[in-house]
């Protein structure tokens, strides 16, 4: 039997807010649409009992898909620029992937499994990553090249 929780909630699970914007347009688009997909998995598990487990791992695959590419896209950015933390903060991509799949891996076997649970991990993670380790990354981004920019306007 599938373990579905009913919650209750006014509004969306996951709305998108302004404050999640870091200022590099790129990320925050994909950050965007990872807060998106976050939401909509999080509507697919109010589906019903009958199709939430379909739904949920159709749902879930594109997470996990887009995860990979958004995490690429950040770790090129790091690459470009000499972002010191890099290995740290890609440590914690890897991480983080581990586990969504071992998740995946455990409900695909069948165990025991909550839907909610899984979308509130995924929920506070990107909240987490996003306002913690993503700025300052993007911080760093930002402040680095600026200082490059300005350095160049004064050789110039
Ligand atoms: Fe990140």
């Amino acid at each position: 039997m599938l373990n579905i929780v009913k919650e209750e909630k006014a509004g969306r699970f996951m709305p998108w807010k302004k404050e999640y914007v870091l200022g590099i347009p790129l990320v925050d688009k994909q950050h965007k649409v990872l807060v998106g997909l976050t939401d909509d998995l999080y509507e697919a598990c109010r589906e019903g009992v009958v199709s939430a487990e379909a739904t949920f791992r159709e749902a879930s695959h594109i997470v996990v898909d887009y995860v990979k590419i958004h995490f690429s896209t950040e770790e090129k950015i790091m690459d470009k620029t000499g972002y010191p933390d890099a290995p740290a903060h890609k440590g914690e991509h890897r991480a983080f992937v581990a586990k969504f799949l071992k998740e995946l891996a455990d409900f695909e076997d069948g165990k025991a499994f909550v839907y909610y649970d899984f979308a509130h991990f995924l929920k506070d993670w990107i909240l987490n990553h996003v306002s913690v380790n993503d700025k300052k990354m993007v911080d760093y981004v930002l402040h680095s090249v600026g200082n490059r920019v300005s350095g160049e306007n004064r050789a110039g």
